[in-house]
């Protein structure tokens, strides 16, 4: 390889990098914000120190919101380093503090809050993801693609299946109909994760290319109707027109994370495509 090639790889390398680490700050910071607010919303009046955690990761996430769209891709990448080593300490701030609070509820001593256990077990599972994604982005340490697959997919169904809970249980229970779909997304995606875990012990000999791309072709098919549903949702609970205790943020909130499970099935898509397994 000429110097000029190694140099112009190395630029589109850090390029990578700088992107990427952007994009997934941008995304998962906006949830880190909004999941303090749910938090904070779900504890009693008399938790005004817990309400005060969660309004200083509120503010937290938001700086760093803030300061991932002042910054573009042609920024330095060593300060982009130096960024992710930053939010990736305010993740596992919160993941911590979200951990906290679910110790407190599983021994009753909230008795009365209103957030379920899952939903803050949930919350911090996607902490988590969000915090090993930066240690692994500055890292640069990629998995191999076959599998990021399984991983991604065992990652994301179980969340799907987590949203269609708290939709079905978060619905005022007279609206039956809206409420048996949500349970039907429910039972779907368990199954779905449970196929996931199955190709996933199966490894390595089940990431072969047809596998792993009909993997993919049934959970997208799985995932645009749940998104579609929860589209559907958000914009009736915005016109007001269906009883239940869902914030109109918290619709968004899971709408926008179905489309970004679907963007990364069409991203594993094209590179599965493109190379050949066996
Ligand atoms: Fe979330
Ligand atoms: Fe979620």
């Amino acid at each position: 390889m000429s110097e000029n090639t190694q140099e112009a790889n190395m630029r589109n390398n850090s390029g990578m990098f700088v992107a990427r680490s952007l994009d997934e700050i941008r995304f998962w910071s906006r949830i880190m914000k909004e999941h303090s607010l749910f938090l904070r919303l779900g504890f009693r009046c008399e938790d005004t120190q817990l309400i005060e955690e969660a309004n200083q990761f509120f503010h937290l996430f938001e700086r760093i919101e803030q300061q991932s769209h002042s910054l573009t891709n042609q920024a330095d990448p060593e300060q982009i380093r130096r960024f992710n080593t930053e939010v990736q300490q305010a993740a596992t701030g919160i993941f911590l503090f979200k951990r906290k609070v679910l110790g407190l509820i599983l021994t009753c001593k909230l008795p009365g809050a209103n957030n379920f256990p899952l939903l803050v077990d949930h919350t911090s599972r996607e902490a988590n993801y969000f915090r090993k994604r930066l240690k692994e982005l500055n890292e640069g340490k990629l998995k191999p693609l076959a599998d990021a697959i399984i991983k991604e997919n065992v990652f994301f169904l179980r969340i799907m299946a987590d949203h269609a809970k708290f939709i079905g249980h978060l619905l005022d229970p007279s609206e039956r109909k809206l409420v048996d779909m949500a349970r039907n997304f429910s039972n779907d995606f368990d199954q779905l994760v449970f196929q996931a875990v199955d190709l996933e012990s199966m490894k390595p000999q089940s990431q072969t290319a047809p596998l792993l791309d009909q993997f993919l072709d049934q959970n997208r098919v799985s995932v645009v109707s749940l998104r579609d549903f929860k589209k559907t949702a958000r914009d009736l609970i915005e016109e007001c027109k269906i009883k239940s205790i869902i914030h109109p943020l918290l619709a968004d909130h899971v709408f926008r994370e179905a489309e970004r499970f679907l963007e990364i099935i069409d991203m594993f898509e094209s590179h599965l495509t493109g190379e050949t397994y066996n």
